[in-house]
């Protein structure tokens, strides 16, 4: 997976939300992405993580809130995060009805990310939430945003969004 207009960067830098034990950062370094900074709220898993790649210099694990990024502002050319903002809408009995209190929490973990990308810089956002529910959600947090989103699977369907900041 890419983000288009960060590849050709000299340095891309990267940032994944929620990180877990995922190999994904792993996978993503192997294929050339080496500037990633993992962030998880647990320090368990971002110790772990931390001594398990140990030797993939450039890429760094640090614990922190999704609601409260510790980076400076225009930061990252992208954000990455895979099933993490799911933990946002656990408790919501139906995706059909979601309440205020989770879409201002959703609100404002997208604008920690807003703060912490460049302009032009992306989220890819890994989701099993259907675009019908996800899609109004993300363009009413973010305006000025264009997304756009892909498809994948075989009949259990997951969804890679991609929004773009500023271009709408
Ligand atoms: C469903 S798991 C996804 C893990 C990983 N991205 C993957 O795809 O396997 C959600 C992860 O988000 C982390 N998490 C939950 N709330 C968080 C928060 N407020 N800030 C940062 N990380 C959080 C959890 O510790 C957990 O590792």
């Amino acid at each position: 997976m890419r983000c288009p207009e960060v590849s050709s960067a000299a340095h891309p830098s990267y940032s994944k939300r929620g990180c877990g034990n995922s190999e994904m950062s792993y996978k993503l370094y192997q294929l050339g992405y080496k500037n990633i900074v993992n962030v998880d709220y647990s320090e368990v898993v971002i110790q772990k993580m931390a001594e398990k790649y140990s030797e993939m210099e450039g890429m760094t694990w640090q614990t922190m809130d999704m609601y409260h990024l510790d980076f400076p502002e225009e930061s990252f050319d992208c954000v990455l995060e895979k099933c993490t903002f799911e933990v946002l809408f656990c408790k919501e009995k139906s995706p059909w009805e979601t309440s205020s209190e989770t879409v201002d929490n959703f609100n404002k973990v997208l604008h920690q990310v807003e703060n912490v990308l460049r302009p032009g810089g992306q989220l890819v956002s890994i989701s099993f939430t259907q675009p019908h529910f996800r899609l109004p959600l993300l363009r009413q947090s973010l305006p000025d945003w264009a997304f756009e989103y892909k498809t994948f699977g075989d009949m259990f369907h997951y969804f890679v969004y991609i929004g773009s900041k500023g271009k709408s």
